[in-house]
């Protein structure tokens, strides 16, 4: 008889989004005459920049001729489309990826989550708390973690690094040494970003050791200040031990086209092996390529017009994000995140916990947005806000807020 995969029993119920949308619906269904807003998913609501609409028709129609016409796109993606990345995302800043180095895919979450394919069992992860699900959740389902532990609320066998206001929301070396590190800066959920010289430490600590560090830098676009890298290969010795991860959903609002990308170099060995060669094997066994008309939308983001009118749409929920982060600080609340990311991250006021602030602020201000402890252990007690809705809606929410 067909046995299952018993590691995906090990994950504790229902997903956090689908908790907060029955939540929500079930609010709305008993207060119809409320205006509820939403700042609670990390989905963006402006529509796609002109520059990729027009690089998207041309693709439909280069689909309509015998003569253009696409099927299936190359293993790692077009090479227009890995030129364009090489040149713009790294070696203008200073890195050396070559366009070789870089696999499309539909996108962050599905690399992020598919990566640990290529890695041991026995390896050890280490995570911050709080974190992006995906990244345990899936190693959960892999059988590399043990069960998870209804006392502590996380997974027996995973190195847990606690980011809190004490030590900046950033992690700490852990004490004991993992083989797999995930990293995310700018951090979803904290908001908060990491130094050069911090994250210099973590490449050294990974090169020293042995561990590999998943880079996950699907925010990058949202870093505004000096100092910050927008990529880990801006760090010495990351080549023999880095993985990034890039999206183009919060950078061009690409959440419902899909398309992203996974750098990973061929300096990077382990046992011998080119991690390179592995991610290679699996992207052309399990992958068939990103649409050639979303990959032409994607170059479109590297043209000068797409360039120019994406800075605008992240400078426009950047206004979003600074309206957010004074409007709190402005009512009392402790607030960190918003300066090189898209999201606030806030303390729960009078000890209430974030499931409590969350039930709080529908029912009183009808405001939705993320409990921090659905993000892991050491979320509890803290917020999360998206600065991804629209300007009027933004500051409609801080006015209620401001008014509890
Ligand atoms: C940290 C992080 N990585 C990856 C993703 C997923 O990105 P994509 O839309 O490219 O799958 C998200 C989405 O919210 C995210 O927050």
């Amino acid at each position: 008889m067909t046995t299952i995969n018993k590691n995906y029993l090990k994950l504790p119920g229902s997903y956090l989004f689908s908790n907060i949308a029955k939540k929500v619906s079930a609010y709305q269904e008993a207060h119809p005459q409320d205006q509820i807003v939403r700042l609670g998913i990390g989905d963006v609501t402006q529509p796609l920049a002109p520059a990729v609409i027009d690089a998207l028709h041309k693709a439909v129609d280069e689909m309509a001729r015998g003569e253009t016409f696409h099927g299936y796109a190359p293993d790692l993606g077009y090479e227009f489309l890995r030129t364009a990345i090489a040149k713009n995302d790294y070696a203008d800043r200073g890195c050396a990826i070559s366009a070789d180095e870089i696999f499309v895919s539909d996108g962050a979450k599905s690399d992020s989550g598919n990566i640990q394919e290529i890695f041991g069992v026995d390896n050890k992860v280490a995570v911050c708390d709080p974190v992006y699900p995906v990244y345990v959740d899936t190693n959960v389902m892999a059988g590399r973690t043990g069960e998870y532990n209804r006392d502590r609320e996380n997974f027996d066998g995973v190195i847990y690094m606690p980011c809190l206001e004490e030590n900046g929301f950033l992690p700490e070396l852990p004490k004991e040494t993992p083989d797999l590190i995930y990293l995310c800066f700018p951090n979803n959920p904290s908001g908060a970003a990491i130094t050069k010289e911090r994250l210099q430490e973590w490449v050294d600590y990974a090169n020293k050791t042995g561990a590999v560090i998943i880079y996950d830098a699907a925010y990058e676009a949202y870093i505004t200040e000096e100092g910050i890298p927008h990529s880990i290969y801006e760090c010495d010795g990351a080549r023999t031990c880095a993985i990034e991860i890039r999206s183009f959903s919060k950078n061009a609002g690409f959440t419902g086209v899909r398309l992203g990308f996974t750098v990973v170099p061929k300096d990077l060995v382990r046992e011998g092996v080119r991690l390179h060669d592995l991610w290679a094997r699996r992207h052309g066994t399990k992958f068939n390529g990103a649409p050639y008309i979303v990959q032409k939308a994607g170059e479109a983001v590297y043209s000068p017009e797409g360039k120019a009118q994406l800075k605008e749409q992240v400078a426009y929920y950047m206004r979003n994000a600074h309206y957010i982060y004074n409007g709190l600080k402005d009512a009392g609340y402790s607030v960190s995140g918003g300066v090189n990311a898209p999201y606030i991250w806030l303390k729960t006021p009078r000890g209430m916990t974030s499931w409590e602030f969350f039930d709080h602020l529908l029912e009183k201000a009808h405001v939705v947005g993320t409990p921090g402890s659905g993000f892991g252990a050491a979320g509890e007690g803290y917020f999360r806000l998206t600065a991804f809705g629209s300007y009027e809606n933004t500051q409609e929410a801080i006015r209620r807020i401001q008014a509890l």
